[in-house]
């Protein structure tokens, strides 16, 4: 198929992009290259060829520039919670108008496929029982807000010739090249290598669903190529039931598997986001779908790649792996406006 993939040069972006061309996909890329200072490690080696790359802001497609492709593959927004809580104006222009006019794009321009990368935090605060697509959502962030306007705007579009397909992808862990340590499982291993410390303020007591990031893209994968009856107008929670964590058993499996590291825990827990979640719909009724990796496989894959790199406490520290501080950089040193577009 020939798939434009949005987001191409980001955490996820980087390992999905050779997973495709590898499955025989002719890969156009756009990425606007935020966090392109990062590099964490090189893997990429064997890559026959480097995607094309259309270095430009999502906002600035046209439908032209969608025309003759297959599908799109679309990743590129402002990636957590912190990031739009900071600057929710801007937010919803990127998360919410942008990916609801790349949609509409591609739809003028007969793109019959639409692949989104939602996210679990749509289910905000859970109860008890955990949640499945059906229930209902109640974010907390305006990133979660824009993720639930996504899923109802375009899966308003759905029609014959355009089937959007939703997946709502629990917090991810694992490495890539253009590593995130802002998110949960690899914050807490990077301090488990670099200070053999880990320790929370919290009691660790929210449930947060985990799923690695190759399994991500195993699922965005699948749901390129699936039938269109098997996803048309689907959403799809990524993960694996067992892999429903409390935050407490998270810090407990990465101070296992770094040996001599402290674990403390607190007492409070600002952030109240807490949810279960049923993944038993992805398994059921996306062809080919499964889960390789858990949490402690995981981690260890990290503890791998800090070795081999012999990481430094200034490398885990460096701006460009954490999407916020890399942000208020560019901002602070003006390479970026209020909105988010380079300055030159
Ligand atoms: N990583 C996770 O835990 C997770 C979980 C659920 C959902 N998701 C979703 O998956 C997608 C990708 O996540 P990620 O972890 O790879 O994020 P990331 O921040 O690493 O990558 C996003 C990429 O998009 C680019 N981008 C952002 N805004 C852009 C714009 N306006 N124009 C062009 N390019 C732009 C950035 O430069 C970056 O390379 C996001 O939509 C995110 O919300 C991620």
């Amino acid at each position: 198929m020939r798939v434009f993939v949005t987001g191409i040069e980001g955490y996820i972006g980087v390992l999905l992009v050779p997973l495709l061309m590898e499955r025989g996909h002719d890969v156009t890329g756009l990425d606007t290259g935020y966090y392109r200072d990062g590099w964490l490690y090189s893997d990429r080696k064997e890559l026959p060829q480097f995607p094309k790359l259309i270095n430009a802001d999502l906002r600035c497609i046209t439908a032209s520039d969608l025309i003759g492709f297959d599908a799109v593959i679309h990743l590129a927004e402002l990636s957590n919670d912190p990031l739009g809580q900071n600057s929710p104006a801007t937010t919803f222009k990127i998360n919410h108008r942008g990916s609801v006019d790349l949609a509409a794009k591609a739809k003028q321009v007969d793109v019959r496929r639409f692949v989104y990368t939602s996210s679990c935090s749509v289910y905000g605060l859970g109860a008890a029982e955990p949640l499945d697509e059906t229930g209902s959502v109640n974010p907390q962030t305006a990133y979660a807000q824009c993720k639930v306007l996504v899923e109802r705007d375009v899966g308003a579009m759905a029609d014959a010739g355009f089937s959007p397909v939703f997946l709502r992808n629990a917090t991810a862990y694992g490495a890539s090249p253009r590593m995130r340590f802002d998110i949960v499982l690899n914050n807490l291993a990077g301090l488990a290598w670099t200070v053999k410390q880990i320790a929370m303020t919290s009691d660790g007591t929210p449930w947060r669903p985990l799923v690695h990031v190759q399994d991500i893209c195993t699922a965005i994968t699948c749901a390129l190529e699936a039938p269109a009856a098997a996803v048309h107008n689907q959403i799809f929670n990524v993960g694996h039931n067992a892999d429903n964590y409390r935050v407490r058993e998270i810090a407990e499996i990465v101070a296992d598997t770094f040996p001599g590291c402290q674990l403390s825990f607190g007492r409070s827990s600002p952030d109240n986001r807490s949810y279960r979640v049923s993944f038993d719909k992805i398994h059921r009724q996306l062809p080919g779908f499964r889960c390789a990796w858990d949490a402690r496989k995981g981690a260890e894959q990290l503890r791998q790649v800090f070795e081999r790199i012999a990481m430094t406490k200034d490398t885990f520290a460096f701006r460009a792996f954490t999407r916020l501080t890399q942000l208020e950089y560019l901002i602070k040193t003006n390479q970026i406006d209020a909105e988010f577009f380079w300055n030159f």
